[in-house]
């Protein structure tokens, strides 16, 4: 007789925890300053009552909606203006949360309880959102003897790699929307065989690579010099042409509408040919000077100096 008691009690036991087993929390991905969609759904029905907590923050009330109205006096500060459901959806049980401009302070557990006027019309499901800043663009540049990678405004931390293993700690900033930058610096000497660096950042949502080409020297004529561009192996989704650094030559920002010619250089763009070299023509002496080639597609960012000295050609008529 004990034993069944026994026996009995475990079988009740597990009965009631059978349901919240099968309801794990739901996780949702967002990216940093988007908007986030935070699923739930009930039975629906009359009388409803919907409240939004987010449980990290010391259970921060999110949205609330009750007496067929949005309720928002104890709304979180951090939530205002930035929640909305979907009103249409309420009576079809649908109490999707809508939250814009996510930061990361947005990460963690929320619940949704919803009730209905019927007996055990209440309802608790959980989501966990997770936020990530994926990696939007890798810059990388030598001056002098060094050169540099560095990537902005990046969550959760970022790994930061280079092509060869050069023992370098690379260095991490947290920006004050709890973001990461991060750069490394190299030491190169003229010595150095290497001609091309390369450096990857990544994060569990995506990676990006940017390689820099060794400057290279050309000589041309000043009527008209084709500087080559190190091509990427996969299809481009545009490319800049700068002079020193800072002047931008041309631009292509997507590959199905045609580059732009900055006002400057418009008389000695002659031409751009597929893979992104540049035809110029008429050049001055002032011409003389570094040419940067950027390429960039999906996930990569290829760099190319070329220094460029101009020959005065020979019975050339004005
Ligand atoms: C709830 O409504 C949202 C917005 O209209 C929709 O995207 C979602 O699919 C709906 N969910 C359910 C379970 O119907
Ligand atoms: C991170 O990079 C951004 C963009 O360049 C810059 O505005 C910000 O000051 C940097 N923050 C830190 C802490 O270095
Ligand atoms: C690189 O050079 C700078 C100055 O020239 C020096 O301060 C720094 O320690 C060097 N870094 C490495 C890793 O050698
Ligand atoms: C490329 O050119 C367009 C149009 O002139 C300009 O709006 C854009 O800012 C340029 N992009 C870069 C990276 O310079
Ligand atoms: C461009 O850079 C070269 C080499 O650094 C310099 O000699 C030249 O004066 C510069 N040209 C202009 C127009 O700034």
């Amino acid at each position: 007789m004990k034993m069944t008691g026994i026996k009995c009690v475990v079988f009740v036991v597990v009965l009631t925890f059978l349901p919240s087993l099968a309801s794990e929390d739901v996780e949702v991905s967002c990216v940093f300053m988007e908007s986030c969609i935070l699923p739930c759904s009930f039975q629906g029905g009359s009388d409803t009552v919907i409240h939004w907590i987010q449980e990290t923050a010391g259970n921060t009330l999110v949205h609330s909606y009750y007496h067929n109205q949005d309720q928002l006096a104890k709304q979180g500060q951090r939530f205002k203006k930035r929640t909305s459901l979907f009103k249409d959806q309420i009576s079809r049980g649908n109490a999707t949360l809508q939250l814009t401009g996510v930061e990361v302070e947005d990460q963690g557990r929320y619940k949704c309880y919803t009730s209905i006027n019927t007996l055990n019309g209440n309802k608790e499901s959980f989501i966990n959102l997770i936020v990530d800043a994926p990696v939007c663009k890798v810059d990388i540049e030598q001056v002098d003897y060094r050169v540099t990678c560095s990537s902005e405004g990046i969550y959760p931390e970022p790994e930061l790699t280079w092509s060869t293993p050069f023992n370098t700690t690379p260095t991490v900033q947290k920006t004050e929307h709890q973001l990461y930058n991060i750069s490394s610096s190299l030491n190169v000497s003229d010595s150095v065989t290497d001609l091309v660096y390369s450096c990857t950042v990544s994060t569990r949502r995506n990676w990006r690579r940017a390689t820099l080409f060794k400057p290279t020297s050309i000589s041309g004529s000043d009527t008209e010099t084709t500087i080559p561009c190190t091509s990427a192996n996969t299809p481009l989704t545009g490319f800049i042409w700068r002079f020193n650094h800072s002047q931008i030559i041309l631009n292509q920002t997507r590959t199905d509408i045609p580059y732009t010619v900055s006002k400057e250089w418009r008389q000695q763009v002659k031409s751009v040919s597929e893979s992104g070299s540049i035809t110029l023509q008429d050049l001055s002496s002032d011409r003389e000077g570094i040419y940067t080639c950027e390429l960039s597609n999906e996930q990569e960012t290829i760099i190319t100096n070329t220094v460029l000295r101009i020959e005065k050609s020979q019975g050339k008529s004005a």
